[in-house]
């Protein structure tokens, strides 16, 4: 079976190193998303993901562009390489470009992994990239029961449908002894943002900036600062607003996580992240008012504050209050049982 997978943007390499583990013939294509150094190249380097054998450098655009522009793209590549099933991953720009056209070619088949993640807000593009890749997908494997139920709750046929735990915590178990053998004090805030509703309106970013500045006063705050938010800051002069923090490129995945492990608290917009701090108990206030992770929530280990900074102190008074953990640690074993089904099939 010839099995082809997608990669594009910075969440993608981190789902699907483990599979590389496996799928040792696998054909990778690299849409170009996401294309600086930080950004790609440094995941493929420290998770040992090898050299996709396509990069469709498509760049950043709007939306309909990159879509259409991976899509186009795309559309070649499979043609030529003829695969059998096409594994995608996540919710970003290059999974539902992907899932679309393979939807179109009757004889291949769509795996989607990380399917029936909700926010319930579709004005996250991320939101209804996932609708659609799920509802056009042939195998769906979930991180959650919660995933999988949405999925069922859509009226999707619950054969194609796999509780199969969340493929990014593999990488935790296998690289554990790096990340978890340092040890930084916990004396800092882990501060990440790059959401558009957060970053691309000037007196939104502007607040939430100088709050967190604000706390970096008495608490020392380390920002991996993405591009995206770094442009915006420069283009709205924003830059008095972090000058007390110790702002840093974007960090490789070990690097990060070793960081995240470590750290007294998560201030983020990230999806992501949300699980990896609950995975290592780290206290994450989450500057959305949704999330597509809710059991983090439930989990005591995640509060939402939109971008209602006022409310960042009180977030940090209340995780002392502990509730009892659900279970979803995983086992380090996802990618060997998604592995396992698709060998079936
Ligand atoms: C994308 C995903 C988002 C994910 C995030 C992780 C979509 C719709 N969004 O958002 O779900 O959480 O990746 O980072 O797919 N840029 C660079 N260098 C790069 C990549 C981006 O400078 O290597 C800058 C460009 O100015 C670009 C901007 O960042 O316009 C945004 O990049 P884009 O891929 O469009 O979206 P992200 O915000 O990164």
């Amino acid at each position: 079976m010839k099995v082809l997978s997608v990669v594009g943007a910075r969440p993608n390499f981190v789902k699907i190193a483990p599979l590389v583990d496996y799928f040792k013939n696998m054909v990778i294509v690299h849409t170009g998303q996401h294309y600086d150094y930080e950004m790609s190249e440094i995941f493929f380097k420290g998770l040992n993901i090898p050299r996709p054998n396509y990069n469709l450098n498509v760049g950043s655009n709007t939306h309909a562009k990159q879509t259409s522009l991976i899509m186009s793209q795309f559309e070649d590549v499979v043609i030529e390489e003829k695969p059998d099933i096409v594994i995608v991953v996540g919710d970003v720009n290059s999974t539902l470009a992907c899932s679309l056209v393979i939807s179109k070619m009757s004889n291949i088949k769509l795996a989607h992994i990380e399917s029936g993640e909700r926010s319930f807000d579709r004005s996250m593009p991320e939101e209804i990239n996932r609708i659609v890749t799920d509802h056009l997908s042939d195998y769906l494997f979930c991180s959650t029961k919660d995933a999988a139920n949405n999925l069922i709750r859509e009226g999707i046929d619950e054969s194609k449908i796999f509780h199969t735990g969340n493929i990014a915590l593999d990488n935790l178990l296998k690289y554990r002894h790096e990340i978890e053998n340092c040890v930084t004090q916990n004396s800092y805030i882990l501060f990440t943002l790059h959401r558009p509703s957060n970053t691309d309106y000037c007196e939104t970013l502007h607040s939430i900036l100088k709050a967190v500045n604000e706390i970096s006063r008495n608490f020392p705050v380390l920002f991996p600062i993405h591009p995206r938010t770094k442009s915006r800051i420069d283009e709205f002069g924003l830059q008095d607003d972090i000058n007390n923090m110790n702002i840093v490129d974007p960090l490789g995945y070990i690097d990060f996580m070793k960081i995240l492990n470590e750290a007294k608290c998560v201030i983020t917009d990230s999806g992501g992240i949300q699980v990896e701090a609950d995975y290592y108990n780290v206290p994450c206030i989450t500057l959305r008012d949704t999330t597509e992770h809710l059991y983090t929530v439930r989990n005591g280990n995640n509060i939402l504050i939109g971008n209602d900074i006022s409310r960042i102190k009180e977030a940090m008074s209340k995780f002392s209050e502990k509730r009892e953990r659900e279970e979803n640690r995983n086992d380090g074993r996802t990618a060997e049982r998604i592995y396992n089904i698709i060998r079936r099939i």
